[in-house]
């Protein structure tokens, strides 16, 4: 049983805690970007990709778990969600990833508000894919 008083199991509980806290992370690094603190920036955008690293863990669990019924079930609103948000995720990390450990995307403010939005989408859908799981 998890800790959110939802349907959900402490993994879940935990990965929802997890990419929220890494993303309220990322806005106040984003602060200290406007505010010229490019070093602290950075090292909170590191921070966000590592709990997203860690959070993997229960996700492609899941979806390796699930994924039988998932993709004999593609029509299915919660099949369609979850490869939705699997495959914004899968883009969102790899270019989390990239970018924090400095190799193929270039740290300026086009490629970085780009791999902003994709991680934004990815963290909307993620939370809608955790409220029709476990609490609709
Ligand atoms: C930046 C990237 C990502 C973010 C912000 C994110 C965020 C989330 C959140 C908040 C949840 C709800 C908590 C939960 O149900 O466990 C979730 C669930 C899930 N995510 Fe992600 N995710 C990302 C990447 C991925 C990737 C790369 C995959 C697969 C390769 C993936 C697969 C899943 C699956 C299958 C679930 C449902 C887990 C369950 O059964 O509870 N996600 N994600």
């Amino acid at each position: 049983m998890g800790f959110l008083g939802t349907a959900a199991g402490w993994q879940a509980d935990t990965t929802l805690l997890l990419q929220v806290a890494g993303f309220i992370i990322l806005l106040s690094g984003i602060m200290h970007a406007k505010k010229k603190i490019f070093l602290r920036h950075f090292q909170m955008a590191r921070i966000t990709v590592a709990l997203g690293i860690i959070s993997l863990i229960w996700m492609v669990t899941s979806l390796v778990r699930s994924f039988q019924i998932i993709s004999s079930h593609v029509t299915a609103l919660s099949s369609f969600l979850t490869l939705a948000h699997a495959t914004i995720g899968v883009f969102a990390m790899t270019a989390g990833i990239l970018l924090a450990f400095d190799r193929l995307v270039i740290k300026t403010k086009a490629p970085m508000r780009t791999v902003f939005i994709i991680w934004a989408a990815a963290l909307f859908l993620g939370i809608i894919v955790y409220i029709r799981y476990y609490i609709m």
